[in-house]
């Protein structure tokens, strides 16, 4: 059995044993690929008999039950990021919530400019190259390579900026942005930040309240342990000034007497579309109490603990890293190694998972531990030398 030097970092060994025995997919390997797919903790399954119980005795009255089990989910979210209740909305997925906070804005010059990089996730750009029909002035800032060049973008905020659009930590090489200087850069301006949260919130500290960041988005099914469902914050105070055009009649005033709306609902639900859907909600919420027991410091400890291992065997091996080395990196740590496509599949085929996005992303998370860091890379160690 390998006996790896623990890191004080490391959750302890009773916390993390009580972690890892609730998510049943830790039994079938290696599981490092938390950035692409977190596991789903057992009590999910409990959760799909009641649902399937629920559907089996329909009563429409089943729908005031969602609508707690909706809200509490947002909540606990809420409460993870730093937000006051009633701050955070769920939907289907971080596409759907961004391209509904674009339909909030006009777009007309002189403010119509819309800042992003090119670290984002292809949704980011695909959403605000379709915006440019209603004049936004879109403008992708960056380098072409894995980090972002903060200064750079800094330097093109002025008063013609209207939205400056940021991952916090990057798919597809870990790279994250230093919010608070660009939030108090971008208001200076005038400019609203919008911060892709998706690969942070979970393994990651986020306190919205204290960044004063404008809008968080972010989703359940990587570092939170969920399924199927993202999230939208938006800074309480901007909410009045925000009205989607892209809408549905969650978002109105008078949604549950079911007559049209002649206004917006209060708070952060004038961004619903149609009928929520729960079955995700009610899915990621075993994993975020989870998550939310262990505490998003203790997992950000062992997150740097473990990729710590990762960067420091990689160096050690002669395997070029892409990620940042020191702790401006997220979860993730990207590696460049050649045919990674094909190393990843044969890594798999040892039952040791991870992702590849043009680079081979290895994604531990609060349930893993440094033998299967280690494991990790004596089998990438094997491949890359057969
Ligand atoms: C940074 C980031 N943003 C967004 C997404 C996904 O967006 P959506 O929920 O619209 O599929 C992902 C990955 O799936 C991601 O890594």
């Amino acid at each position: 059995m390998r006996v790896t030097p623990p890191d004080p970092r490391c959750l302890d060994t009773g916390t993390q044993a009580a972690l890892r025995a609730e998510f049943p997919l830790l039994r079938t390997g290696v599981y490092l690929s938390s950035n692409s797919t977190g596991a789903v903790p057992r009590g999910a399954e409990q959760v799909l008999r009641d649902y399937w119980e629920t559907l089996r005795s329909w009563r429409d009255d089943v729908w005031q039950d969602w609508h707690v089990g909706l809200d509490r989910y947002a909540d606990s979210l809420a409460a993870l990021i730093g937000a006051p209740r009633g701050s955070v909305l769920t939907d289907a997925n971080l596409s759907t919530f961004l391209a509904r906070l674009a339909s909030c804005f006009d777009y007309r010059p002189p403010r119509n400019r819309v800042l992003i990089t090119d670290l984002e996730y292809p949704t980011v750009p695909f959403i605000f190259r379709a915006y440019r029909r209603y004049g936004a002035a879109l403008d992708v800032v960056g380098t072409g390579g894995p980090r972002l060049d903060q200064d750079a973008l800094e330097a093109k905020l002025d008063e013609r900026t209207l939205l400056v659009c940021v991952p916090h930590a990057s798919f597809s090489s870990g790279a994250t942005v230093d919010l608070p200087r660009l939030v108090a850069r971008a208001h200076q301006v005038g400019a609203l930040v919008v911060v892709d949260a998706f690969q942070t919130v979970g393994v990651m500290p986020l306190d919205v309240t204290a960044l004063g960041v404008d809008v968080v988005l972010g989703g359940a099914h990587k570092w939170l342990c969920g399924v199927g469902t993202a999230f939208l914050y938006v800074r309480p105070d901007l909410v009045p000034q925000l009205a989607p055009a892209a809408t549905g009649w969650q978002a109105g005033d008078r949604a549950l007497t079911f007559r049209p709306s002649s206004g917006w609902a209060p708070g952060v639900r004038r961004f619903a579309g149609g009928t929520p859907y729960p079955l995700t909600s009610l899915l990621s919420q075993v994993g975020l109490d989870l998550l939310a027991g262990v505490g998003v410091d203790a997992i950000r400890r062992h997150s740097l603990a473990l990729t710590q291992r990762l960067l420091d065997r990689a160096e050690a091996a002669g395997i070029a890293v892409v990620s940042p080395a020191d702790e401006t990196r997220g979860g993730v740590v990207c590696l460049d190694v050649p045919d990674g496509e094909i190393v990843k599949q044969r890594l798999a085929a040892r039952g040791v998972i991870c992702s590849w996005r043009g680079y081979l992303r290895v994604g531990p998370h609060a349930y893993n531990t440094l033998d299967e860091v280690d494991t990790f890379m004596d089998a990438l160690h094997e491949e890359l030398h057969r």
